[in-house]
């Protein structure tokens, strides 16, 4: 069964869909089998990529199937290794769906385990930066969960509150068993400016979760820079856009870090080698990445 990452947020515009696009596109050119799956109602990760086959179902067809999804609902991007399930309903329809459903929490996980998946190495999950229950079932389907956080107080605050207070919320209904266990959560700092207030809430981040039972900062910090909207405009992934290997902070060596700090069997695994195969996740805890 694929490792299965979902990139969430209470707070909207952090970078997950940018992050969630470039990891897919660099763990695709490692060689891994990559699904992403675009669950959030304002369809941004569906198009970041152009496709060169578009199915003719999508996430509605996953979701309202209670989550077996059959082949027509997987797109290919020009991108060899990386597909695509892509959102195709208006908010409202889904989440008035979804709330009628009792196992609603349970059906991208029930997704997770269907046969088709057996295709894949990775499955990366987009939601959208809201609480929804299309957000929460995307946030139980996953071994591990990445939460982008800008360095800015307003976004820093917004994921020690809401972003945690979500992860609480799932980890409530572990009282009715292992099966609603969720996995731990990553704080990911992105689009970081050398300035002394970002080091600062950076600094504080670390420290506020550094004995928190599920959740992690991610040593990697992905700066802000120009490369990433513009790779997104020129619909590449940004490890391609911007490949300068001597500069320690360009797109390709950030987003190098990020992929082997998630997955260390990749570590020395380059944009274009062989990669090895992966297995298990790890959790919050463990000393060193996220999916061995
Ligand atoms: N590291 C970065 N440096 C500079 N700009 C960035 C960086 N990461 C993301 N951005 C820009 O920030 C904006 C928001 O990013 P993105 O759409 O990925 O956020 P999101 O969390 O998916 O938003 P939403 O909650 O609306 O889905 C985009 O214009 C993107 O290009
Ligand atoms: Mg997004």
């Amino acid at each position: 069964m694929p490792a299965v990452i979902s990139f969430v947020s209470t707070k909207g515009g952090v970078g997950k869909t940018t992050v969630a696009a470039n990891l897919g596109g660099l763990l695709a050119a490692f060689g891994l089998k990559v699904l992403a799956i675009d669950a959030d109602v304002q369809p941004s990760l569906s198009k970041f990529f152009p496709v060169h086959y578009r199915s003719p179902r999508g996430l509605s067809a996953v979701v309202t199937s209670g989550g077996k999804p059959c082949a027509d609902c997987i797109s290919r991007t020009i991108f060899s290794n990386l597909d695509l399930i892509y959102s195709d309903t208006p908010d409202a329809e889904l989440q008035a769906w979804l709330n009628r459903r009792e196992d609603r929490l349970m059906i991208l996980r029930r997704a997770m385990r269907s046969p088709l998946m057996e295709a894949y190495d990775v499955v990366l999950i987009d939601t959208q930066g809201a609480v929804g229950e299309l957000q929460k079932s995307a946030a139980m389907a996953a071994d591990i969960m990445v939460s982008p956080v800008k360095p800015d107080s307003l976004s820093a605050a917004e994921f020690a509150t809401g972003t945690i207070a979500m992860l609480d919320d799932l980890n409530r209904l572990a009282d009715f068993g292992e099966l609603f266990r969720s996995g731990d959560l990553l704080a990911l700092i992105n689009a970081h400016e050398r300035t002394t207030n970002a080091r600062a809430l950076a600094a504080v981040l670390r420290q506020r979760f550094s004995d928190h039972p599920k959740v992690r900062v991610l040593d990697t910090v992905i700066p802000s820079a120009a490369a990433y909207a513009a790779a997104a405009t020129a619909r590449v992934p940004v490890h391609d856009f911007d490949r300068r290997r001597s500069f320690g902070n360009s797109a390709w060596n950030v987003m190098h870090r990020l992929a082997w700090e998630l997955f260390p069997s990749q570590a020395n695994v380059y944009a274009g080698s062989r990669a090895h195969m992966i297995d298990c996740p790890l959790t919050a805890d463990s000393a060193h990445g996220a999916i061995a």
